[in-house]
Order: structure tokens, then sequence, then C-alpha cells
């Protein structure tokens, strides 16, 4: 199709165009137009469908995202189209002919169950779930071999959307493309220079420069992270059969567990050596796991919430692991921000396995505050992503460490080198 519904492309989207594939892969920077994009991109692949009744849907991570941007460019793309009738309430437009899309926030896929889908669009794609993708989107797609387009801004390597795109060159039938701001004339230089000026400069690299390694805006630990990889803290970190090792723990109720395992030296320094993650797992499987590594341990830290009895065993998880042998040590009870504050102040001593640690540490870097779409301004709590429970786990170690003067833990070994 040469002519396209929308705004004629500019030069970079008609690259994109031009080169698509059934797989495509769009990593752009902010006001690049690429929810423009996706939904000229979507109406094109819908509309020329030649299969029964075509299906489309297009996700953002919210519903309201969805909502606020999208739908007034599919209304508006699709006036040209006799016949089309827009659903309000449900963001479903139906073309004559049977075809229709529909207009969804990817924190709930489940909507998509049961469909198929001839053509989808994931916007801002790294901030979904994994699971969306995975579990309903591309089943979805495989009925009648739907075409996908992953687009968005980068937000750390720690999803998908940056696997895909690392992946994507090695893979059949996959089309990749990373434009910064640079590359396209969709930021004029003065507006640009503008931009610098109000954005940090971890702000601005992610956001227009689509660096994978840029603090995420709103993060607690951007500052610090950036000046662990500056300074080269995250490794191999192996560990050191001649210290003991602490855990801290992340207890989920009912989603994921999260444990660090450190090593810790005389002079201060501290290593993050393994991460451990359990989904839906019990008590006694996790303490199997820890023994099944070959660390010898002097503590495991835990939230202050492992002491509260459950209702339908009526015991504690503190009381369920010492059943367990492990007799854990809890952190203290404080707010959240001191915990934070704990934290900033603890990572500079940190070193990372870049391995083991690989998820933690862009945990790490991408937790952050939910944003304040009304206020304009960023929540005083944390946002409980995937993420949260990485840095809730660090959290109570740097807890530990804070209020103990890094004296709480039994006396530890030193190697022969002792204190590095
Ligand atoms: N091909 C085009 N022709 C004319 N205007 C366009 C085109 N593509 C995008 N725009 C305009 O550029 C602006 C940004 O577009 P869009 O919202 O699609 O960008 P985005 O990359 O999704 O932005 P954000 O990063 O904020 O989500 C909008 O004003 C849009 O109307
Ligand atoms: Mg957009």
């Amino acid at each position: 199709m040469s002519h396209t519904l929308g705004p004629e492309h500019r030069p970079h989207q008609q690259v994109a165009w031009d080169n698509q594939k059934r797989f495509n892969i769009l990593v752009w920077h902010r006001r690049a137009g690429k929810t423009v994009y996706s939904i000229k991109w979507l109406l094109k692949h819908v509309l020329s469908c030649e299969l029964d009744n075509p299906r489309g849907a297009y996700l953002a991570p919210q519903y309201k995202q969805a909502k606020n941007v999208a739908w007034q460019y599919l209304k508006d793309y699709s006036r040209e189209i006799p016949g089309a009738t827009f659903n309000e309430s449900e963001l479903r437009a139906d073309y004559p002919g049977g075809a229709q899309i529909r207009l969804l926030g990817a924190a709930e896929p489940d909507a998509l169950r049961g469909i198929y889908l001839d053509a989808t669009v994931c916007d801002e794609m790294a901030q979904f779930a994994p699971r969306a993708w995975t579990e309903v989107i591309n089943p979805a797609l495989s009925d009648r071999h739907g075409k996908a387009l992953m687009i968005g801004t980068v937000f750390g390597m720690a999803n998908q959307f940056y696997e895909f795109y690392r992946d994507a060159d090695a893979k059949a039938h996959w089309y990749s493309q990373l434009l910064t701001v640079n590359d396209t004339d969709a930021v004029d230089a003065e507006e640009l220079e503008r931009l610098k000026l109000d954005m940090s400069e971890a702000e601005f690299s992610q956001e227009m420069l689509c660096d994978w390694n840029a603090a995420v805006k709103g993060s607690y630990y951007g500052a610090q992270m950036t000046a662990a990889v500056n300074d080269g803290r995250i490794t191999a970190v192996p560990h050191d059969p001649d210290l003991q090792c602490i855990t801290s723990w992340d207890l989920g109720m009912a989603d994921s567990t999260v444990i660090v395992v450190w090593q810790k030296l005389g002079s201060g320094e501290l290593r993050a050596i393994d991460c451990l993650e359990f989904q839906n797992t019990g008590l006694a499987d996790i303490v199997h796991e820890l023994s099944d590594r070959p660390y010898l341990y002097s503590d495991h830290i835990l939230p202050h919430d492992a002491k509260v009895r459950e209702l339908g065993t009526g015991k504690s998880r503190v009381e369920v692991l010492r059943s367990l042998g492990i007799n854990p040590t809890i952190a203290k009870m404080a707010h959240v921000q001191d915990g934070i504050n704990a934290t900033r102040g603890l990572l500079p001593r940190v070193w990372f396995d870049k391995d083991k640690c690989f998820k933690l540490v862009e945990a790490l870097k991408t937790y952050r505050s939910t944003w304040n779409d009304e206020n304009q301004v960023f929540n005083k709590t944390p946002a409980h992503t995937w993420e949260s429970h990485y840095a809730d786990a660090v959290r109570y170690f740097a807890l530990m460490e804070h209020s103990t003067g890094n004296q709480w833990s039994e006396p530890l070994q030193y190697n022969e080198a002792g204190i590095r």
C-alpha cells in the first residue's frame, strides 16, 4: 500500500516502513513519532489483511495511556474510511467488512485471551510485564501468522524490549532499528538545547540518546548505580570461600521472593555475589536451594513482617524457617524512605557480580517512584513492580548495616590477604 492513512511518514519512519518484517522492534527516542507510526502501521496491516474478519490490537503500558493518546490518532486517521464506527467505552473501532481494532493496557492483557490477532502494536514495550507478550500476545498471533510492532524508548536492560532488540539481528523475520535524537529531525536544535537544560544527564541519555545503561527517570538509585558502572564495580565478583555469606530476603506473600547473597570485607567493601528469585515457592524449597549452593552462611536477614503469624497456619515465617534450620535476623522496622537513604549510603561500597546479579543490578537501576500525571510530580511511594522485590532485599540489608554500625553480624573470617 503506497498511500497510508494519517500524516505522511517522516523520513526515519519511512525507513522503518520500507524495511519492515513480520516482527519489528523499533527503539526510538522520545517524540520521534512512535505512537503516530504505530497507529498508521496497525491500520495498514488490519485493513489490508486478506483473511476474514481481521483483528488488530494496540497496547500501551496502561489503559489510560492508550485512551489518552492513541485513541484520538486512531479516530483521526480512520476518518477517510466510510462506515468506520467507534465504540468509546470499549476503545474499539469497527470497519466495514468486519475488521476491528482494539486499544488496551498491557497491565490487563487477559482481555486478549481467546482471540486471534493479525497485527498488534506494543507501544512503550519496555514497561510491559513480560507475561503480556509471552502468555497472551504472542500466542494470539500464531493462528493466522499475525505481525507485530514493538516500539518504545529504552528503559534499562532487564526487560523483553531490550532482549528482543539485542537478539533481533540473529532472527529471521525480525527487523530492528535504534534511532537517537541525532538520527531524526523530529526535534529541532533549539528545542534540543532546551531539553538538555531541563533534563538531567541520565534522563537525556535515556530518553533522547536511547542509552540502555542510563538510569531511568524517577529512579531512586540511578546516580549510585551509574557510579557503580563507571567505577567498574559491576564485574566478575566470584564467591570467596574464605568469607562467610550473609543473605537478605524480600519475602513475597503471593508473588516473588528475592534473596541477595553478600560477602563482607573488613574494609567495609561489600560484594553481592549471587541473587536468587523464586516465584510461588514454599520456604522449604527455598531453604533447600540455599543449602545446595556452596556458601557458608553466617546470617539471614528478613523483613520485619516475617515475624507476623499467618492466619492459616498460626505460625510466622520466622518460626517456619527456624523449623527448617535457619535462624534469621529481623531487619529493624523503618520507613521506606529511611531504608532508601540507608541503601544510597551503602551502594557506593558494593561490588556486583555482573552475571549472577544481572537482574539485581538492572532492578536497582530502574527501581523508581510512580509518576503522578495529574500533579506532574513523582509520588512519595515506590512503584510496586518486579524491581521493588530486588530493591527491598537490598534495603533490609542496608538497614541492618546502618543501624548496627556494620557490627551486627558474627565476626567474619577474613582470608589471608585480609582487608582489601
Ligand atoms: N509523520 C508525522 N507527520 C507529522 N507529525 C507527526 C508525524 N509523526 C509524529 N508526528 C507528531 O510528532 C509528535 C510526537 O508524535 P508521537 O506522539 O507519535 O511521538 P512519540 O514518539 O510516541 O512520543 P512520546 O515519546 O512522547 O510517546 C506529535 O505531535 C505528532 O502529531
Ligand atoms: Mg508515544
